[in-house]
Parts: structure tokens; sequence; C-alpha cells
């Protein structure tokens, strides 16, 4: 049985009349890659406060390695490493002297381990380097190595590729695959991007209106099946009707312009896509799929994709 690493329960925080944080339980096991989903303003960043004890929870508890937050603070914060925001760099000094007068203002961090981190973030080749010259991947990335500098058991990152580029996503997305490939950390990061965490994470627990409406292993929650079916083809409203009228009991959606998706089920996807085309359709793909986190997502709370 692993153990719990961070442990959240009755977590809840109001601000005025708003209620961002509700009875929240969250359970975060060793090796966790944790995924902590949900859309923009679901509470997300308020949790991740509260864990960190940057603002004061009305109620609830937080454990972290066993420890009471709150009674334990020095100690059991020193276990955690965190990127909330983007951080402060001085953007005249180098990605390596940044790093350096971080770990002295900390203490414990020698210039080996300096250099450990950069190699770990991929800046090394960059680490002579003014900040200023950096693009915001690499400030990402750098930030990224400010919270790993003194070697933290759990590192929590709230939203880490947040405005960066399909280029700088992939980085932070690789990077924190080898932090968990080398298994001493726990990872617990937040996104709103349902398809970016299937990617990384193996836990996840997905956030809604300020309380958790699922959480669990990434292959239960999806199962392994590929039980979904995708069609593309010119006219999905009419092919929509066409398959309702020859296929009885088949349940048909268009979840965006050309496209049909259907649950598998017992239906022979050769014999939709044949009769499709004889009856002057053009089909331009039919595939089955196994379901994601944004399928996942809707059957849980009945919104659309189009909150994402
Ligand atoms: N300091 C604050 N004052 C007032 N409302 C806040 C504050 N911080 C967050 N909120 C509100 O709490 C809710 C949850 O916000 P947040 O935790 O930032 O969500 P997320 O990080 O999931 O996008 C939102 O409705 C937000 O507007
Ligand atoms: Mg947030």
């Amino acid at each position: 049985m692993k153990e719990p690493v961070l442990e959240v329960r009755g977590l809840s925080k109001t601000f005025a009349d708003i209620h961002a944080v509700k009875d929240l339980n969250l359970t975060i096991l060793q090796g966790d890659v944790y995924g902590f989903i949900g859309p923009n303003g679901a509470g997300k960043t308020t949790t991740i406060r509260m864990i960190l004890s940057l603002i004061h929870s009305d109620s609830g508890t937080v454990r972290i390695f066993g420890h009471d937050l709150h009674r334990d603070f020095r100690k059991t914060i020193a276990q955690v490493g965190a990127l909330v925001e983007s951080p402060a760099f001085y953007p005249y000094l180098s990605g390596y002297r940044n790093l350096s007068l971080f770990g002295d203002l900390s203490g414990g961090v020698n210039q080996a381990r300096v250099r450990e981190v950069l190699e770990m973030v991929g800046l090394s080749k960059r680490a002579k380097h003014k900040v200023k010259g950096y693009s915001h991947g690499m400030k990402q990335r750098l930030g990224i190595g400010l919270a790993l500098l003194h070697s933290p058991k759990l590192l929590i990152l709230d939203e880490p590729t947040n405005g960066l580029d399909p280029q700088g996503i992939r980085e932070v997305r690789n990077l924190i695959r080898r932090i968990s490939q080398e298994g001493k950390m726990t990872v617990f990061l937040s996104s709103h991007i349902l398809s970016e965490m299937e990617m990384v994470c193996n836990r996840i627990g997905i956030m809604y209106r300020g309380g958790l409406i699922a959480e669990g292993d990434v292959d239960k929650l999806l199962g392994g099946e590929q039980d979904l079916a995708e069609l593309k083809t010119d006219e999905a409203d009419r092919a929509k009707d066409f398959l309702e009228k020859n296929f009885p009991g088949i349940r048909l959606q268009i979840p965006k312009a050309g496209w049909l998706e259907f649950r598998k089920e017992q239906w022979d996807l050769s014999k939709i896509n044949r009769d499709l085309v004889q009856a002057g359709f053009s089909v331009h793909s039919i595939s089955a799929r196994r379901r994601n986190l944004e399928d996942l997502f809707v059957e849980q709370t009945g919104d659309s994709k189009d909150v994402y």
C-alpha cells in the first residue's frame, strides 16, 4: 500500500459570497503524478494556496507526509516545492545566478545542486545567459527549477503550462515526466486543459464548482476499452438522421461540426461506413477510441466541452 503524501480533508474557503472551495477531500499517494483538473474558477488555485498556507482556510485539515500543516509548519513545508504564479527573477542576471541567489537565501543549496537542477530543467546550455532573454517556457522551467532547488519530496505546480505555446507546453510536459520517472518525487499539478493532464498523470481529481466530482487512477476512470466511435463526414446532420433511421437505437451526438460520436456498443463500424457511402455520404474517417478526460468531464457534469 502506498503512503499518502498529501491528504486534504473537509477543506473550505469562502470569499464574501463566493464559496470557492466546499468541503474538499483529496488524497495524493507516494509517487503519484496527480492531476488536479477543472475549468477556470473551479477552485484549484484557492485549494493550492490553502495547501501551501498562503491563505487561511475556513475549515478543514491538510496533512503532508502525515504531519498537520499548521502544527508542524516549518518541518512540513520544507519538504514541499511549489510554483504557484510565475516567479519574479532578476532579469539582468543569468539563470544560474538567479538560482544561486535564491539557493543562498533558503540555505543548504550548493553550486553542484544548482547545476544539477539546471540540467534537470534543460537549461544548462543557457545557464549563463540573462533571464531577460529567456522565452516564456524557459522562465517557467527556471521557476520549476527554483521549486526543485531544495530537493522537495512533494512538488506542487499550479497551471505550469498556462500561457505557453505548444513548444513550451511540450517542454514542461517532458520535464514533469522526467521528474516523475526519477521516482523520488510526488507531483501535484493543476490544469484546466484535460488532454494535457491525460498525457502525464497517473491519478486525477476533477474539480468542479468548488468540489471534487471524481478522483482516481486515470486508467480506471477512463476504462481500457475503445468504447466510443467517431465519424467525420461532410453532412453530419443528415448523416445523423440517416443512421438513426437505419440503425434503430443508436445514440448519436454532434460534438463539433462535421463529426458524429456514439457509444460503439454492438454497432459494426464497417457496416455503418458502407451504408453511409452507399447512400451517397462521404465518410472521411470512422474509428473507435477510448474515453478521454473530456468525455468523463461531460458525463459527470452535464456541461458541454465548450467550457474548456
Ligand atoms: N482573493 C479572492 N477574492 C475573491 N474571490 C476569489 C479570490 N480568489 C479566488 N476567488 C474566486 O474563487 C473562485 C475560485 O477561484 P480559483 O481558485 O482561482 O479557481 P481556479 O484556479 O480553478 O481557476 C472563483 O470564483 C474566483 O473568482
Ligand atoms: Mg487557477
